[in-house]
């Protein structure tokens, strides 16, 4: 039986594409699934073990920069979406080598599109759709009036840590190298609509967390680091506030938008669940130590405080009311929950861990920050 669709999903490997890729494989047998993914240090297909067997699921291992590579995969399979996450994500690594950054964000993004175009124009829009992953961090950063915290700051107005969230209004003020070349593969998607017609969308998400995350990130580096017992490398004063959304209900966005969302729209995706990172370490202390066995706050004197992020962008909160209103979705749940869940799974897959943390990856952050 011939599928109903097919789909490329970009950087499936990846920490939140692996989510979105076992969403639409398990939820949608009708279509089929190609996961188009370089595999750089940060694409795994050990995330996807669980689905890899499934008749409507395929990997090609494909740089989205090879424009002939790309472009025949769309044509041969027909594809008529193309759901795109392949990214370089990491702000430190963008402030140590922005070319790769330039690179793949940027100049994939466009390969990508234009290999669609070429493919689809001919024919006609109808049925077709580019969605591509972003970020809130194109929008800059926010000010951080409530230093303190207002626990009743989402029902006063604004946050608990400010007045003032990213809407979709918000103007693009990116700060890293990173989130500079994410900004300009946002307007090339959106140059792509408004000059040959693409139907396109573009979802601009907050940090997120959950299983299959590359421990060069907060959450799972300090996890691990917490079982290791090795120090827990704080930037700055540890103030910097995040807007935490676990990683299952942005997939549960991005089937939702990619369905039901209007062409040539933003929507931003995100938790009203603010946090201050020197709180949400010791939040991961605890539960780390508690799943443990250990006394719940034995491990705060691994707490160390190191030199800040360059450009540390001070404060990211979204403001996802657009997509409640108009789409209906809202994140499914509690931080509390999600945080044990990851720590559980985390502690769980070591093994995962391991083999994540081995070889190139150590190599890096030898020569980088020392080890680690
Ligand atoms: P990740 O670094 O975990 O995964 C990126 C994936 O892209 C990897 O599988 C990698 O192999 C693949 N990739 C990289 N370069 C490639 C190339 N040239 N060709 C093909 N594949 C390539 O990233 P993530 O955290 O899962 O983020 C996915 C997307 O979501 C990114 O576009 C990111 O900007 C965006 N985003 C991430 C977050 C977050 O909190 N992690 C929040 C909002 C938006
Ligand atoms: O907001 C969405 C973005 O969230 C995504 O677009 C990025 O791909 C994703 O990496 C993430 O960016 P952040 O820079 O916010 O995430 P990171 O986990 O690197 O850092 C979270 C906060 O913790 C940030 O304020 C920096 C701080 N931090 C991070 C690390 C790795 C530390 O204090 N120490 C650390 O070792």
């Amino acid at each position: 039986m011939p599928y109903k669709r097919t789909i490329i999903i970009t950087g499936g490997a990846g920490f939140i594409g692996s989510h979105v890729v076992r969403l639409f494989v398990g939820k949608y047998p009708e279509y089929h699934i190609i996961n188009l993914d370089k595999l750089t240090y940060a694409g795994n297909l050990a995330n996807l073990k669980d689905i890899e067997d499934k008749p409507n699921y395929s990997f090609i291992k494909a740089d989205i920069c090879d424009y002939e590579t790309v472009k025949r995969v769309i044509s041969e399979n027909k594809v008529d979406g193309i759901i795109h996450l392949a990214a370089e994500s990491h702000v430190d690594r963008s402030i140590t080598d922005p070319f790769v950054f330039a690179k793949t964000n940027v100049l994939g993004t466009l390969t990508l599109l234009q290999a669609a175009r070429e493919c689809w124009e001919p024919d006609g829009w109808e049925g077709k759709r580019f969605y591509h992953i972003s970020t809130d961090e194109v929008y800059g950063a926010l000010e951080l009036t409530r230093p303190e915290g207002d626990p009743d700051g989402n029902e006063c107005g604004g946050g608990p840590y400010g007045e003032d969230f990213f809407t979709e209004e918000n103007k693009y003020q990116p700060h890293s190298p990173y989130s500079a070349a994410k900004a300009s593969s946002d307007h090339f998607v959106r140059a792509y609509h408004d000059t040959y017609g693409m139907p396109t969308i573009v979802t601009n998400c907050s940090n997120n967390y959950g299983p299959y995350q590359f421990p060069e990130k907060l959450i799972p580096l300090f996890i691990n680091n917490i079982r290791n017992r090795k120090p827990l490398p704080v930037y700055g004063k540890g103030e910097n506030v995040r807007d935490w959304l676990y990683v299952e209900d942005h997939a549960r966005a991005i089937d939702l938008i990619f369905h039901k969302g209007e062409i040539a729209q933003t929507y931003n995706i995100g938790g009203f669940n603010e946090w201050k990172n020197i709180d949400l370490i010791k939040v991961l202390i605890r539960t780390t130590d508690r799943l443990l066995g250990r006394p719940e706050g034995s491990d705060d004197d691994l707490i160390t405080f190191v030199t800040d992020r360059k450009g540390h962008d001070l404060r990211y909160a979204i403001d996802s009311t657009k997509l409640k209103t108009e789409l209906g979705w809202e994140p499914s749940l509690q931080f509390e929950e999600g945080i044990e869940k990851t720590v559980r799974w985390y502690l769980d897959n070591q093994e995962w861990l391991d083999n994540v943390t081995s070889g190139d990856y150590q190599n890096y952050y030898s020569e980088m920050y020392g080890n680690r």
